[in-house]
């Protein structure tokens, strides 16, 4: 038997597992492997790319033997699958904990203080503060990393967003940034750099698909548009996200997007999307990122929007059923289709501005409300390339930050509000429109509500809190006095009208 000692151990061979692998040994790591189903170990191995890795690669039939393989300190990958996607009703909510928790109870005996474990999934933030506070006594070095770009992000070039015990990220920071993508002029700078203490790596994992959820949904909105008020066919749809795709919205999913377009189903020759049934599924990242912004008290309105419309979408029955009782506008073409879509464009525009304004926002009330320290303007850098919200439109969040470091809202930093102001007019036209006609955007509307909000000096919770104390004597503060207070007012006995 060889003593070769390995680089790290991936456990969990699942297609994303797999192309990290490939990816590790493409860049000169030696890497061990181990899967529960260990025929997919041997599976792997026999591979045309598995056999391509020469002796680079190799299997493990137990936790065991994988821990055996591998050089001090060990560094252990766990890629454990979440459930596959449910419709969005039944969301799952800790997809992976329970088997990850086993894993790490298996491993416990088998490892030696500095060893160091990576958990690579789609965890929720708690589980890594969790598993990094239990295991630093232990000294095991805990890393909770995000992992985005789908299965060719992982095989040529992934965003990573590790955080956990920073004493482990030295021994895999040169793994980590040598697989990733790189950005940048020359193109060299890594999209994996350490974001944070505990679960803080996974967080901004999490906001990144809540941010995703956001993009999708405005996308989806803007071709609904386009095809409902305007008439517009797969073939112009296609014309016009290639012409986005130009300006500033270019981005990968605005890449696929305007892709999906040109796909024929090779039975029926129609177009794919067309067929597709309209009820979308959902593993649960954005649920969380929904749930912790209302934890925090921060209003992440865009993702649970998108969660929402998932939601509704998957009530297909009671769709149809209420379609045939309730009615709404008579569904008319605009005059100008060209004007429109460019005012489609700018309505997402702004939109998406506002999404990541309110990402931002939620990452910075959570580094606050669990102790992070960390660095906004790499964060962006770190979704520049490789992941699934990739965009040019990154680095001008990047400047924002560098210019400010504590900026509060990235509405406020002088191009996003030039920008935002510019597309504004648009913006509400197309919102007019959607009412007018009756299609629903959610996402839009949320937004524009959202700007409208954040730019208004004034509120009516005045009335709100006279309610509250009316009803609850729940007190109030007043405007005339700002040092004193609370007050409250027996507004039964004091009302002019009885
Ligand atoms: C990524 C993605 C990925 C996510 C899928 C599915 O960054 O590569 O965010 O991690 O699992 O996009 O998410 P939903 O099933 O919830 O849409």
């Amino acid at each position: 038997m060889s003593d070769k000692k390995y680089d790290i151990g991936l456990m969990g061979l699942a297609v994303m597992g797999q192309n990290l692998v490939l990816n590790m040994v493409d860049h000169g790591f030696n890497v061990a492997v181990f899967n529960r189903t260990t025929s997919k170990v041997d599976d792997f191995l026999a591979s045309p790319a598995g056999k391509a890795a020469g002796d680079r690669l190799t299997g493990a039939h137990s936790l065991a033997e994988l821990v055996s393989k591998l050089e001090r300190p060990r560094k252990i990958m766990l890629m454990i699958q979440s459930k596959d996607a449910v419709p969005a009703p039944e969301i799952a909510l800790y997809p992976n904990s329970a088997a990850v928790d086993a894993v790490i109870e298996e491993l416990l005996p088998l490892l030696e203080p500095g060893d160091i474990i990576i958990d690579g999934g789609n965890t929720q933030f708690k589980d890594t503060e969790r598993r990094t506070k239990f295991l630093a006594p232990r000294g095991i070095r805990y890393i909770g990393t995000g992992v985005s770009g789908g299965e060719e992000g992982a095989r040529r070039g992934p965003s990573m967003m590790p955080g956990g015990d920073p004493e482990a990220w030295p021994f895999v920071k040169p793994i980590f940034q040598a697989i990733s993508a790189k950005v940048g002029p020359n193109s060299d700078i890594p999209c994996a750099e350490w974001v944070g203490d505990r679960g803080a790596g996974h967080y901004v994992k999490m906001v990144h698909n809540g941010i995703e959820y956001g993009d999708m949904q405005l996308i989806c909105e803007a071709y609904w548009m386009l095809k409902q008020a305007a008439g517009f066919t797969n073939e112009e749809l296609y014309e016009t996200f290639s012409q986005w795709n130009q300006g500033e919205l270019n981005s990968y999913l605005i890449e696929i997007t305007r892709d999906i377009f040109t796909v024929k189903d090779p039975e029926t020759k129609q177009y794919l999307v067309d067929l597709i049934l309209d009820t979308a599924g959902a593993k649960g990242t954005g649920k969380w990122m929904s749930q912790l912004a209302l934890d925090l008290g921060v209003p992440s309105t865009l993702v649970t929007e998108a969660v929402y419309a998932r939601c509704i979408s998957a009530m297909k029955n009671q769709r149809l059923a209420a379609s045939e009782v309730l009615s709404g506008p008579a569904l008319t073409r605009v005059a100008d289709r060209k004007a429109f879509a460019d005012q489609v464009r700018q309505a997402l525009y702004a939109s998406k501005i506002c999404s990541y304004a309110q990402g931002f926002v939620q990452i910075q009330a959570a580094a606050k409300e669990y102790d992070w320290s960390l660095n906004y303007g790499q964060i962006a850098m770190l979704w520049r390339g490789g992941c699934i919200i990739r965009a040019v439109f990154l680095e001008r969040i990047k400047e924002a930050f560098d210019q400010n470091p504590n900026l509060e809202n990235l509405l406020l930093a002088p191009y996003f509000k030039k920008e935002v102001e510019a597309a504004q007019t648009a913006w509400r036209n197309v919102a007019k429109t959607a009412i007018e006609l009756g299609i629903p955007t959610p996402g839009f509307l949320t937004a524009l509500t959202y700007f409208d909000s954040y730019r208004s000096p004034v509120l009516p919770a005045n009335l709100l809190q006279a309610q509250r104390d009316y009803f609850g004597a729940h007190t109030y503060r007043r405007v005339n006095k700002p040092e004193e207070g609370p007050f409250h007012t027996d507004w039964i006995n004091v009302r002019t009208v009885k």
